[in-house]
């Protein structure tokens, strides 16, 4: 699908202050012109410069502006990360176009990973928007704002499938599922690069993390991930297909080993895969520091050992160690990497630096310095209108008991929660170059919206955790929760009074930001007790309790799924997020998000996920059975399953129909459905396919997401949803790792979550 820039988007792009003229192409953008310019200008650098070239730095305190300023002087430096503001990366690219022997300029990258200035909905919140014209505008904003600060290069975007909540990264990425992630990163890729890298408002992409690192062992990050070469090549590796095909120009490799080997020295994954059967042609980065892990991983016995183990493997750039610097000249003098081998590895960063533009124009992403914004963070600069519309359209509602929302605009509303007006944590984390000041939370939103026609009591409640420990860990780099100065009891005594003169309770609570980040994992998904206390506390007034969760990762509900009246999942929802739930809460948005990842009902369940095998001996819920596969000191299946989310009106799904009973070799099945509005309000849904290979020469799962479609129905329209299913959708690995469609019988399954479905089968001839 291509992306289309909505109408809103154009004309707010239009409004942007025009930047020097583009001066026409001298080198132009076409691969053998590339192939010639980068094969003349290797020819004039030393070995030395070439491995310069390999090494990409990061600002921080151990390389500061200053020192690194000498060292691209010296060309031990082909490109920069963290530096975000168009001053400081002019200052470094004059260093390189300047003083360089070769004035062959820097490229600069930074993790954009939903939003620049403006922070859109955490990644997972994206994916349960299942809208892919939201999520190009996401992309398309992202890199506008990105490149208008100078950056050439994301971090993005993170496309590892994960069934582990424990995981604090499923915040990055789109969920447990296959194709929904292959479709949101080909989206992110395409509308971030756009039609050229090189354009004014674009940015390459650098997938990650290459491979499987959301499967890392019982969720703990950095961990090591085995699996089996049928789910590696079927379940994991896909979406990083999708958005290397999607034309990404980078990719970076991931930390862990996989099946005993760390990524940055796989040259299976690297070489094999990537370059032989998948034909990449672009550049691979080490993640931050990887090469030297090497060591510690136990694969390579020295600093010396690591490089020439990465090279080979071929990770083509360092990502701020010093290794390659350092160890390349030796290994090359000694004969143990060849001058070949540096010369490849140096192409692939020169050639991502032709095809960003910048041997056309080194400043195409800076304009004429009369041009910087007075104020980085200017107002003028945020996209306020487009992060309020996705993030409302990530909105999960889990229930409603007795249409408790929406809430009116009137009467008295206790706002409740250590969330409910924390600007630190809606925005989420990597929230990149956005400011927190400039975040709306959810009590200036429903403020907003009642406009002085409710009276809202707002009390914090709880802290969002007691933990000193936890505390303390969030608070390890920045000052990300504050403890407050009253007692725990003074809070809850003031959330509770404030909750006895309310006619409704809204609770925002879940988890800081910074519990759902990199190396933030969970042994336990709860919401932490200070916060559960809070929940009793204010369900023994016994007035209606509605739960606003704010979240990185599926959490372990059982209890507030009982206690609430209505629950609605925003996760971190960004800049306009406190808006965009008000917009919810009160009906002026009907909510549409479908969850990208199952809900377990504890960590005991873990892994959980919809596509699982059926086993020999599935567990019926009909006929439950000792000898079957299930827990049985809990329910079984999840408490909220891949795909579900309510609306503030009813949809009803026809049986499927299908155009045949048959589908030949190269042939196609339709299969429809029709979608009623049967209830009183206009509302979006997202209308989901799913197959299964009924009988095949391995266990297949009981079903995989094939397809799906968001469609808006007034009340009362009726809607037919049809879904081509070609043979690719048949595939799968089999034993002799040979991807086929085998014959035989295929159900179809059509409905709104991936539970609840509507059925019918067709034969593969
Ligand atoms: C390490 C993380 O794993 C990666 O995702 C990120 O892009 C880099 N650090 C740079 O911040």
């Amino acid at each position: 699908m291509k992306w289309i820039y909505s109408v809103s988007l154009a004309v707010t792009l239009a409004m942007q202050p025009a930047f020097a003229d583009v001066q026409p192409a001298q080198h132009p953008l076409t691969p053998q012109a590339r192939d010639a310019f980068v094969s003349d200008l290797l020819k004039k650098m030393t070995l030395d410069e070439k491995i310069g070239q390999l090494r990409l730095i990061t600002v921080g305190p151990e390389n500061t502006k200053e020192v690194i300023r000498d060292m691209i002087q010296q060309q031990q430096v082909g490109a920069i990360f963290n530096t975000v503001t168009r001053q400081d990366i002019r200052a470094m690219q004059d260093q390189a176009m300047q003083l360089s022997r070769l004035k062959i300029p820097l490229f600069f990258a930074y993790d954009v990973i939903h939003g620049q200035r403006t922070a859109f909905p955490i990644p997972l919140g994206l994916a349960a928007s299942w809208d892919l014209d939201a999520l190009a505008d996401v992309g398309r904003i992202s890199a506008y704002e990105a490149a208008d600060d100078g950056l050439n290069m994301t971090w993005a975007p993170m496309v590892d499938v994960t069934r582990e909540p424990r995981w604090g990264r499923v915040s990055e990425g789109f969920g447990e599922d296959t194709y929904l992630t292959a479709e949101m990163g080909r989206t992110l890729v395409e509308s971030m690069q756009g039609k050229s890298a090189a354009d004014r408002h674009s940015v390459m992409t650098s997938v990650k993390h290459y491979a499987a690192y959301g499967a890392v062992e019982g969720g703990r990050d950095y961990n090591t991930v085995d699996m089996s070469p049928q789910r590696l090549l079927q379940d994991y590796l896909p979406p990083y297909k999708a958005a290397l095909d999607a034309g990404s120009g980078g990719v970076m490799v991931s930390l862990n080993s996989l099946n005993g080997v760390p990524a940055t020295a796989d040259s299976w994954l690297l070489k094999d895969i990537l370059r032989d059967d998948w034909k990449f042609k672009g550049i691979t980065i080490s993640d931050h520091g990887a090469i030297k892990e090497l060591i510690k991983h136990g694969v390579a016995s020295d600093p010396e050992d690591a490089v020439r183990l990465a090279l080979k493997s071929g990770v083509n750039m360092s990502m701020n160690d010093e290794y390659y610097s350092k160890y390349l000249p030796g290994l090359v003098k000694r004969g143990e990497v060849s001058e070949q081998e540096i010369d490849d590895a140096t192409r692939h960063v020169l050639n991502v630096k032709y095809d960003m533009g910048l041997f056309n124009d080194p400043y195409s992403h800076l304009g004429a310095k009369e041009s910087d914004p007075q104020d980085t963070n200017a107002e003028s600069r945020l996209h306020r209108a487009e992060a309020r519309d996705v993030a409302r359209k990530s909105m999960v509602l889990l229930k409603n008991r007795l249409e408790t929302l929406p809430l009116k605009k009137s009467g008295t509303i206790a706002l409740v929660g250590p969330l409910a007006d924390s600007q630190n944590d809606i925005i989420g984390s990597w929230s990149a170059a956005a400011v927190s000041g400039q975040a709306v939370t959810l009590l200036q939103g429903m403020k907003n919206a009642t406009d002085g026609k409710a009276t809202i009591l707002y009390a914090k409640g709880a802290n969002v955790t007691d933990n000193k420990g936890i505390q303390d860990f969030l608070n390890l780099y920045e000052n990300a929760v504050n403890k407050d100065t009253r007692s725990a009891q003074q809070m809850l005594d003031e959330a509770v009074a404030a909750a006895k003169q309310a006619d409704v309770v809204i609770a925002a609570v879940g988890e800081a930001r910074g519990m759902a980040h990199e190396a933030s994992s969970r042994s336990d998904i709860t919401i932490p007790p200070s916060q559960v206390k809070l929940l009793d506390a204010l369900k023994a007034t016994g007035k209606p309790l509605v739960i606003v969760l704010m979240n990185g990762r599926p959490l372990a509900l059982v209890k507030e799924q009982q206690q609430a009246d209505a629950i609605l999942e925003t996760w971190f929802s960004g800049t306009e997020g406190g808006n965009a739930i008000a917009d919810v809460l009160f009906g002026d948005y009907n909510p549409s998000g479908k969850l990208p990842m199952s809900f377990p009902r504890s960590v005991g369940q873990i892994p959980i996920y919809y596509n699982h095998l059926n086993t020999g001996r599935p567990y019926n819920f009909e006929k439950p059975n000792k000898y079957t596969s299930h827990y049985y000191d809990a329910a079984n299946g999840p408490l909220f399953p891949f795909g579900y989310g309510l609306s503030y009106t009813s949809f009803k799904v026809s049986p499927v129909t299908l155009s045949a009973d048959t589908m030949p070799r190269d042939g196609t099945v339709n299969a429809s459905v029709t979608v009623t509005n049967t209830g009183k309000r206009d509302g979006a849904t997202v209308v989901q396919m799913y197959l299964r290979d009924q009988v095949a020469s391995i266990s297949r799962p009981v079903k995989e997401l094939k397809g799906f479609k968001r469609i808006m129905l007034k009340a009362g329209e009726s809607q037919t949803v049809t879904f081509p299913i070609d043979v690719d959708a048949l595939k799968f690995w089999n034993a002799r790792l040979q991807q086929v469609a085998e014959p035989g019988k295929f159900s179809v399954m059509i409905g709104l979550d991936s539970a609840d479905t509507e059925e019918a089968e067709f034969t593969y001839l």
